[in-house]
């Protein structure tokens, strides 16, 4: 393996979460490279698989995300029209879109920061780092894509931005077998249509009631009610809706109430008064899992389900293997200054955390605690980092790095 290079900062994952950290750290004038790391720099998760996906934020925001920096504004000034950036500010500002709308702008600036001369991206996964508490100095193992080279960079800070997938949680009734339908097929539709038979009657059981289900059950009506008229959905929920509402000034319930098509489609066809008389009714049977009677309630209702959907929520991916002093790290996240601490709860010096994995604690003015993810809210905790600007002396890192092109 090379001698391991410096660099001001190593930020993994090449998401909207990292893209803003990268963005950031950037306009800070950190006084050396930053070395991002991602398989693929195409916007991470969403690009991958939920461009058909309707936006639960406004398009402002995304407009507010991708010129928060001024290395963002730079890339959209020197990016050749028509682009998206010119195709979203033609959008209406107030209204939502669709995702691919806001993630081909983050690929766009990803395109333009890659090619920066103070950033150093590099096409493969980081599998491991260590941190020398001596000398306070992260050792970060990358995986290089396409080959078996390990190289090694050492930096004062790593950003974690390593992203979350749907939650599984074990659902199983005795004596029957439930094929799993992954929640990111019945969010894009145009697979979704292929995957079930047409041909005969078929149930699918959507588990949860918060924006991935919502969506789930909307999308499964829409092939009932045209391509698919023989199937049924079954929809376990333990709790009744919940919407955003806008308040004076501030959202209530703003990461945890539906918002945009979503709370369109609950509130007209899936609420107790409307369910029974609406379109979607026709299709849907509401199973109420409340008040401990979920196991019950599944194994009353499952037998008669082909496939099961679970919309209940996001885990974050595994992170790569952490030390300290060549120790196992098993660092737990403050979600209040975006750094983590040990098992004995202290500081790991220079490890943050960014995105739907690491989002941060908000309070709002009625006390409620709820983790704030999205493009924007993101962009804003980044930009608040207690203690990431600390400048170091640093070089510059090799070409083959420079993976990206
Ligand atoms: C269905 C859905 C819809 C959403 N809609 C909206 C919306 O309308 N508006 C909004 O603002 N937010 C929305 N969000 C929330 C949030 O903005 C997205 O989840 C966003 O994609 C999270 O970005 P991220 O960068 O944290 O993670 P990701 O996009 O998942 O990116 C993580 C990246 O890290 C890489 N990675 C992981 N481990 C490593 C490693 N060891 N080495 C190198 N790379 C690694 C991955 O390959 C990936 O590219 C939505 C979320 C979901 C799930
Ligand atoms: N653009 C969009 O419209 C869109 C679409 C999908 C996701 N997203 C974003 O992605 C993130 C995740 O959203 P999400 O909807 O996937 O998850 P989520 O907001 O975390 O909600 C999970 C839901 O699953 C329920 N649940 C959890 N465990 C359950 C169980 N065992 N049985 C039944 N229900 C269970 C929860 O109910 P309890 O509250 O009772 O636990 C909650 O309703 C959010 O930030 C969201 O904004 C956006």
């Amino acid at each position: 393996m090379a001698q391991p290079q410096r660099c001001a900062a190593v930020v993994v994952g090449a998401g909207p979460a990292g893209l803003a950290v990268v963005g950031n750290l950037l306009e800070k004038q950190l006084g050396g490279t930053i070395a991002w790391v991602d398989p693929l720099f195409q916007g991470g998760r969403i690009n991958q698989r939920y461009r058909e996906v309707p936006s639960n934020t406004k398009v402002c925001y995304f407009q507010a995300y991708a010129t928060a920096v001024q290395p963002f504004r730079t890339v959209i000034e020197n990016t050749r029209i028509p682009n998206p950036f010119t195709t979203m500010a033609k959008l209406d500002q107030n209204k939502t879109c669709h995702l691919h709308h806001a993630i081909d702008v983050v690929r766009a600036l990803t395109d333009g920061i890659t090619k920066m001369e103070r950033v150093l991206p590099c096409r493969g996964v980081v599998t491991a780092a260590n941190l020398a508490e001596k000398t306070a100095t992260w050792t970060v193992r990358i995986r290089v894509q396409d080959s078996q080279d390990e190289v090694e960079v050492l930096t004062p800070r790593l950003v974690v931005c390593t992203g979350s997938s749907p939650t599984e949680v074990s659902i199983s009734i005795p004596g029957h077998h439930i094929e799993r339908l992954d929640l990111d097929l019945v969010l894009k539709p145009s697979d979704l249509v292929s995957h079930l038979p047409r041909d005969k009657p078929l149930t699918v059981a959507v588990v949860g009631a918060s924006h991935s289900a919502i969506l789930a059950l909307l999308n499964l009506v829409d092939l009932a009610r045209t391509s698919h008229p023989e199937l049924r959905i079954k929809w376990f929920t333990r709790h009744s809706l919940r919407y955003a509402e806008f308040m004076d000034g501030w959202i209530l319930r703003d990461n945890t109430g539906l918002k945009g098509s979503a709370a369109d489609f609950a509130r007209q066809q899936l609420e107790d008064d409307k369910l029974p008389h609406s379109e979607a009714g026709r299709f849907i049977t509401k199973v109420y899992c409340g008040d401990n009677q979920e196991q019950a309630q599944y194994e009353r209702h499952l037998p008669s389900c082909s496939y099961l959907v679970q919309a209940v929520g996001f885990t974050r991916d595994p992170l790569p293997e952490l030390s300290i002093n060549g120790s196992s790290l098993e660092p737990e996240f403050d979600p209040v200054s975006g750094g983590f601490r040990d098992s004995n709860g202290r500081v790991v010096r220079g490890l943050y955390g960014a995105g739907i994995a690491f989002p941060e604690r908000v309070v709002d003015p009625y006390g409620n605690v709820e983790y704030a993810v999205g493009f924007f809210k993101f962009m804003n905790f980044v930009k608040r980092y207690p203690s990431i600007t600390v400048t170091h002396s640093l070089t510059r890192s090799p070409d083959y790095m420079n993976t990206v092109n």
